[in-house]
């Protein structure tokens, strides 16, 4: 039988994610779920009409869901459920802002997505992206590996872009990586940043690579500011789709991703950035790469700020 993957929240965010999820015509059913009456149904019916020209045969599902569990008969059954559900930030606020407004929201899917869906792989996106997957594991007791977070591969993305429009070369000849939270202590590492294979640190000089960095920290507060109300959705939606297609293929691939650290790196017991081997079963591994002391440093100072951050939500 074919792959069934339920997207929760259609904002922006869900519904382009529930959009990329669906053209990459890999799913039997992408079910959309948001408590907006009718919203998720319309946005499914849209999508459904799109695919004779776009050329897929999965379905889209919508469904309008209740804090009570309403609606949730829908997801029945997930293989992978994406949370997006929660308040996007408005211009000014940091991601951290949303924890309490948020953590209520995602603790309340969590449980409902547990009761319906027991065996399913969860990746969280809603902020603060850290402590909101802490919080749907323990909401869904579902194991560690079972439940990850979306923010390394965004994190990336953006530093990619950045690096190949500043050398003026294609994105595929660069790559980057960051670690830690998705927030303040997100991690650069630029001894793995590359553009054709060459060490960045040879083509930019130190003070534009830290530009760069910094640009990307808040990469996702330059959106929040432009838009004005909501925030990024296409780079964010490109990234967690591609986590559910690792998941729903079994393929091994590695990605930076938000994932339970358990000795790795020295750090025990946090839900932290890292890259990991993805496949049907969440988190394969956690892979632990080379890093310069500076950068173990701050990854295991990103750790220990996301786990007091992580303490908190566990009563939220
Ligand atoms: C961002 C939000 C989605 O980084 O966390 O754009």
């Amino acid at each position: 039988m074919g792959k069934k993957i339920t997207v929760v929240g259609a904002g922006f965010y869900g519904s382009t994610t529930a959009q990329r999820l669906a053209e990459y015509n890999v799913f039997d059913t992408v079910v959309l779920t948001d408590i907006l009456d009718g919203k998720a149904e319309g946005l499914a019916l849209d999508l459904n009409q799109s695919r004779p020209v776009e050329g897929f045969e999965t379905k889209l599902v919508g469904a309008t869901t209740g804090v009570n569990g309403e609606g949730y008969e829908a997801t029945a059954d997930s293989d992978i459920v994406v949370i997006t559900a929660g308040l996007p930030r408005k211009p000014g606020m940091s991601r951290m802002d949303l924890i309490e407004t948020n953590a209520k929201i995602v603790r309340g899917v969590s449980e409902n997505i547990a009761k319906h869906s027991p065996n399913a792989v969860i990746i969280v996106v809603s902020n603060p992206l850290d402590e909101m997957t802490a919080l749907a594991q323990i909401a869904t007791a579902f194991p560690k590996n079972k439940v990850m977070g979306q923010a390394g591969m965004l994190d990336t993305a953006r530093f990619t872009n950045f690096v190949a429009e500043e050398l003026n070369v294609p994105v595929g000849s660069v790559k980057t990586l960051t670690l830690g939270s998705h927030g303040d202590t997100m991690v650069p590492v630029p001894s793995r940043c590359t553009v054709d294979g060459k060490p960045l640190a040879d083509l930019l000089p130190a003070e534009k690579i830290d530009e760069l960095v910094v640009r990307t920290r808040n990469g996702g507060a330059e959106v929040v500011a432009l838009l004005k109300t909501g925030s990024a959705y296409y780079a964010p939606s490109a990234a967690a789709a591609r986590m559910a297609k690792a998941v729903a293929e079994d393929s091994g691939a590695v990605m930076p991703v938000c994932a339970w650290v358990d000795g790795e790196y020295g750090i025990d017991g946090v839900y932290l950035g890292v890259e990991a081997e993805i496949g049907a079963e969440g988190v394969r591994k956690v892979v632990e790469g080379d890093l310069t002391d500076t950068e173990l440093a701050a990854l295991k100072e990103a750790a220990e700020a996301v786990r007091a951050k992580q303490a908190d939500v566990a009563d939220l």
